[in-house]
């Protein structure tokens, strides 16, 4: 198969949903119909179990299967399939966030009975921001849910999309009956009798004919017939440039747990998803059949095994083929480098592999070269852009509690602060360092993981601030800025990559300082380069 060839049969995705929507179960019977696992139960869910808060063998646990499923790829008819995993947990958001600057769409599903939930909000909003393709999958139909109509209109005002449903159901919950395939004009029939794997695929060429009556009823033919008529009034017909541009979202409807119009979703997908798309650096726009390589780094996990702590940076190829043992230009740090090892992913394993392309994933052993955001190319000094930084939401003082650890202490919050588990500011007054974080969660991982993998001890003190904003342009010329620094002194820090930033006390002071110093800009995204 010619380069170009490889390069357009790789998709490669998220599945972002609110925890519980059903992400794994989903993700699991991908897995099933591509044939990199027999059977159900394979994929664990990386899910943190309520009330895991202080049960750290449940975050090392968490930990090792999210090594395992960061990335799942499998082959499906013609197609290389890459999904990239995204933790639901909302103390990892961030993560998420991260994980989607790799993908190239997704899809959102939705539970049919709680609708629209708050993190499938903040994660459609960061990919339409985005103009990321996505698809919506509806899932659990075997139970009661919201009406069909009611769930699009939903969709459409909580987050923002404009919809065009490829399947509808036929009745819900106890009188579910199937789904009707408006994109292959097909019924497929949900047996009652099994509730499992069993499809049948009924194709249905006119919509009047009386098969369908015998079907699923008289009255439910009737119903579907009026529901969609209704769907060809309201909704636009499937163009898959809107789709692709980020401006249309085709919705699927199914039950994942009983296997029910995944494959639908997986034909249709593999069909109109994109393959690899072109991405902005900071130079130019790069094409992914572009014969050299580049490619960045958009996560960073430290290893599971004690013993070697060594660390594994996955990297998003962009352009070109990545080759084992072939030198490749670190920009950052401006030196080559060779990797004798390079992971690809496959089911849930990882093996060696001498050759990657465009679009897929390779994870690369680290010694502690890499951060997030790290760009690799063949010689070209440029770097991959979008990779964003959230205002932490939490923020506390990081106290050393053991004075003989504090060379370990320094290199634990280092390497974590790289890994991207939180982010790290110095305060300009004191230089005392406080660690912000999105959830409250990541202080218990940090303490634990500086202790056990660094041999350090740490204490928090919690540091009054609420948001923290990136200051910009720092014009030191500029008198107001000037006079900005002397008043909010108490509260300038600097973050790891040597950024000024603001840490506000409340929304209040935010906005007084807006209007007492217009000219200093203050972010909550930091973008990093
Ligand atoms: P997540 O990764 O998005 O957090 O969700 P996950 O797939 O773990 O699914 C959450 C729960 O919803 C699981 O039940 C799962 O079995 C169930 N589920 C998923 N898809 C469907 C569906 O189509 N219909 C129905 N009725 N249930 C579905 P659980 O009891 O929380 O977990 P488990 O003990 O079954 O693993």
């Amino acid at each position: 198969m010619s380069f170009k060839d490889e390069i357009l049969r790789r998709r490669t995705f998220g599945v972002i949903a609110h925890p519980d929507a059903g992400k794994t179960t989903l993700t699991e019977k991908l897995l099933l119909f591509g044939g990199a696992i027999q059977e159900a139960g394979a994929v664990k869910s990386n899910k943190i179990k309520k009330g895991a808060t202080s049960d750290f063998m449940e975050i090392e646990r968490q930990r090792g299967i999210s090594v395992a499923t960061s990335v799942l790829a499998f082959n499906y008819k013609d197609k290389k399939i890459n999904i990239l995993d995204t933790p639901g947990h909302k103390d990892f958001a961030e993560d998420t966030f991260r994980t989607l600057t790799a993908v190239d769409s997704v899809i959102v599903v939705i539970d049919v009975a709680k609708g629209v939930e708050e993190q499938t909000e903040k994660l459609v909003e960061v990919c339409r921001m985005r103009n990321i393709p996505m698809i919506v999958f509806i899932n659990k139909l075997d139970r009661e849910g919201k009406d069909a109509f009611d769930l699009l209109d939903e969709v459409e005002q909580k987050l923002g999309l404009k919809v065009t449903p490829l399947s509808f159901p036929i009745g819900m919950g106890y009188d579910f009956q199937g789904i009707y395939n408006i994109w292959e004009k097909n019924i497929n029939l949900f047996s009652e009798d099994s509730r499992k794997n069993i499809e049948d695929v009924v194709t249905v060429d006119n919509l009047e004919d009386e098969a369908l009556d015998k079907l699923v009823g008289e009255k439910p033919a009737n119903k579907l017939r009026e529901e969609l008529e209704l769907v060809a009034e309201v909704y636009p017909d499937f163009d898959r440039e809107a789709y692709i541009n980020g401006d249309l979202q085709p919705v699927f409807f199914g039950s994942a747990l009983n296997n029910f119009g995944v494959r639908e979703l997986l034909d249709c997908f593999i069909e109109i998803a994109p393959s690899p798309r072109a991405k902005e650096s900071d130079t130019r726009l790069v094409q992914p059949d572009e014969n050299k390589f580049a490619g960045f780094v958009f996560k960073i996990h430290a290893n599971m095994d004690p013993k070697h702590r060594d660390r594994l940076a996955f990297i998003k190829i962009v352009s070109g083929t990545f080759e084992r043992n072939k030198p490749y230009m670190h920009v950052r740090l401006g030196k080559k480098l060779k990797f004798s090892s390079p992971n690809a992913f496959f089911a849930e394993k990882k093996e060696i592999v001498d050759i990657s392309y465009a679009g897929d994933i390779v994870g690369l052993h680290d010694t502690g070269n890499f951060k997030i955001g790290d760009t690799l190319t063949e010689g070209e000094l440029m770097n991959f852009k979008g990779i964003p930084s959230f205002s932490p939401e939490h923020f506390r003082y990081v106290n050393n509690a053991d004075p003989m650890k504090s060379k370990q202490l320094e290199k634990g919050i280092d390497q974590l602060m790289d890994e991207g588990v939180a982010q790290l500011f110095t305060l300009e007054l004191n230089g005392r360092k406080i660690i912000g974080t999105v959830g409250a969660l990541q202080y218990e991982v940090i303490q634990y993981r500086l202790e056990h993998e660094y041999g350090a001890k740490c204490t928090y003190e919690n540091f009054p601030a609420f948001k923290a904003c990136w200051v910009r342009p720092e014009d030191v010329k500029n008198e107001e800025f000037a006079e900005f620094k002397r008043v909010k002194q108490k509260f300038l820090a600097k973050d790891k990559s040597g950024q000024l930033v603001f840490l506000a006390d409340s929304e209040f002071s935010i906005q007084m300082t807006q209007s007492k110093y217009p000219t200093v800009k203050l972010d909550y995204v930091s973008e990093r380069i």
